[in-house]
């Protein structure tokens, strides 16, 4: 949550900082600001509450800057405004810094430290900021060593940019949990919570670990652990493509997701497969799992849903018993493992704090690990064991739709590779199979026109909905459902489409849209029956049935697809119909409000 981004060069900083906000504003949407240093070592504030857009209405143009910080937020302390908007300022206005993450003593640390100072806004950061400033003048120390004393107090998350106005050709910076990254470039230096915020200045960027410190210059970065040890880390090459980050003639980034599906899927076959068109996966990822006796996919939002239809394909083809947890429950509720726990951590983003919490406590009891993410070098790639990427192309939107079919694909492609080690996968091919699914999903892209007016029919005026399921689809209404909720607000409930008798069958009214999945033969009369005791209530019933099982009365028919992966298929009509529900209603389809796409805090 929350993008930060800093510029030391000789450049225009305020156009840099408001790019590399642009970039982030996925991180966090709902006030902004940027601190500029002119030539003439003034500094100049400017904050707005809303978006970047709103916060380049009043930035003044007529100052030269080459200094600077910025800070798009998702507000955990203090509501959205001006005031508690970053940059926060120390009382005597000499410091001025950026905060990303959660400071958990905030109020010990005021009572302790700055019971004297009144306060200028509701945010734990404003506490870093005086305490900055408390430990310079008290101790007359340098900004440094002030800077490095306050972090030796903070408890929670942070990844900082630190400028002090009488040294203003330095930007101090420093992390932990919270992701930060420096940017390098010909006479100039950055730090940015995600390579994308200065991939317009820079390809070269390093990677910060947690508990160390940054100073940067123009020409120079130092890093340094807490016990003053120089750390010289090799920059790695970003490799971003200008033109993925690109909207094209789409009007949101979710739409064009949506549709890049078919070729994200054919893309990991490709990196996947061998040359007789088989999954071959890294030997020591196989060997390690098959070593396990159980695997348990750790995962928040979408990507548990993924984790779901992932047991199912783990369990089915590779035969390896799996659980899926919420990341938040488990690092602090942690269910009996097994002897031989084989850890799968979910992430789009490979940044969320809820995940990597889990991950930190599995790593400290030696258990091994493996990532899927869309993210080369996030944190909890580079803290797992192993790595798998999902090769989907950046995922801008803050709903997620094809980083879940690359999860699942990926997944599909890990089950098969061990069902083949195991010698138990016989005729199965993958590969094959996903193809046919890629051409499903055009044929299903193709009906776009329909899918929007289901969605008007059903969706635009209504106050809930349901998505009913049973086994596979059961774990698919689950995302369907997650997905209309966050784009269109809709108070929707994914449910097991047998349970609704036993008590949720009491929210059905006249009207109320009921959406079925039916995908699987030996469900699908069970399903259908539970449409008709809905409909006997009064749901307007809307049934998506596959191909085979559908009825003439059905609003959409899939195309049919080898069994373990229909969740691929039929996962695209509840995208769309979410996508069109949140259009027609006028929302903000790429930034619902209250979310941010990169949950770096617990
Ligand atoms: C879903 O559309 C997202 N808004 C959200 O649920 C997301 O899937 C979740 O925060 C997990 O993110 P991650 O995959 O980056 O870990
Ligand atoms: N805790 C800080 C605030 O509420 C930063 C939030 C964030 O990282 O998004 O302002």
């Amino acid at each position: 949550m929350c993008g930060i981004v800093g510029y030391i060069g000789n450049q225009d900083a305020k156009s840099i900082l408001l790019q590399g906000l642009e970039k982030l504003e996925y991180r966090g949407y709902d006030s902004s600001g940027i601190f500029v240093v002119d030539e003439n070592k003034n500094g100049h504030l400017f904050k707005e509450k809303g978006r970047i857009a709103d916060l380049k209405k009043i930035i003044e143009t007529d100052t030269f800057c080459t200094v600077g910080i910025g800070h798009t937020r998702w507000a955990t302390h203090g509501r959205p405004s001006v005031k508690n908007a970053h940059p926060h300022q120390a009382a005597n206005h000499q410091f001025t810094l950026v905060h990303n993450g959660v400071i958990e003593n905030f109020l010990e640390l005021r009572e302790t430290y700055l019971s004297d100072i009144s306060l200028s806004s509701d945010t734990d950061t404003e506490i870093i900021v005086q305490l900055i400033a408390y430990f310079a003048e008290k101790e007359q120390s340098s900004t440094f060593e002030a800077f490095k004393k306050t972090i030796s107090k903070l408890k929670g998350s942070y990844a900082l940019a630190l400028i002090d106005i009488n040294q203003p050709d330095i930007i101090y910076a420093a992390k932990n949990k919270s992701p930060l990254l420096v940017g390098k470039g010909e006479s100039f230096n950055a730090v940015c919570s995600d390579a994308m915020a200065m991939i317009q200045e820079t390809n070269q960027f390093v990677e910060l670990m947690d508990g160390e410190l940054v100073t940067l210059t123009r020409d120079e970065v130092k890093i340094e652990t807490q016990d003053g040890t120089i750390i010289n880390r090799a920059p790695y090459t970003a490799e971003i493509n200008l033109n993925d980050l690109d909207l094209g003639t789409y009007p949101y980034y979710m739409a064009k997701e949506i549709d890049e599906q078919p070729a994200v899927l054919r893309k990991i076959i490709q990196a996947y497969q061998n040359d007789l068109g088989q999954f071959q996966l890294d030997k020591d990822i196989i060997t390690s799992l098959k070593d396990s006796d159980r695997v348990y996919i750790i995962a928040c939002g979408t990507s548990y849903n993924a984790g779901w239809a992932g047991k199912h394909l783990l369990e089915n083809l590779a035969h390896i018993p799996t659980e899926v947890h919420l990341s938040s429950e488990f690092g602090h509720n942690m269910p009996i493992l097994t002897k031989k726990p084989f850890f799968i951590f979910l992430s789009q983003s490979g940044e969320t704090a809820d995940s990597r919490q889990v991950l930190v406590k599995i790593n400290a009891m030696n258990f091994p690990s493996l990532t899927l993410t869309n993210v080369a070098g996030s944190t909890l790639s580079r803290e797992a064991d192993f790595t798998l990427l999902l090769h989907a192309g950046p995922e801008i939107s803050v709903a997620s739709t094809k980083a879940y079919t690359a999860q699942i694909t990926v997944l599909a492609a890990l089950s098969e590779a061990i069902a083949r080690e195991n010698g138990i996968a016989g005729d199965s091919n993958m590969a094959h199979e996903l193809g046919i699914v890629a051409t499903g999903m055009e044929s299903i892209l193709s009906e776009k026109t329909h899918i929007e007016h289901l969605a008007t029919e059903y969706l635009r005026t209504s106050r809930n909905a349901f998505y009913i399921g049973r086994g596979v689809d059961y774990y698919v209404v689950m995302e369907a459902a997650l997905k209309l909720k966050e784009v269109s607000y809709v108070q929707t409930e994914g449910f097991a489409a047998g349970e609704l008798k036993h008590g949720t069958i009491a929210l059905i009214e006249e009207n109320t849209p009921v959406i079925a999945i039916i995908t699987d033969k030996v469900t699908a009369g069970h399903t259908r029956g539970n449409v008709q005791e809905v409909n006997a209530r009064g749901a307007h019933s809307l049934v998506i049935a596959m191909e085979g099982l559908e009825q003439e009365s059905d609003q959409f028919v899939l195309p049919e697809v080898h069994p373990l992966l229909t969740p691929l298929v039929s996962v695209v009509p509840t995208q769309l119909l979410a996508y069109y529900t949140s259009l027609h209603r006028g929302n903000d389809v790429d930034k619902p409000r209250n979310l941010a796409k990169s949950v770096t805090v617990e």
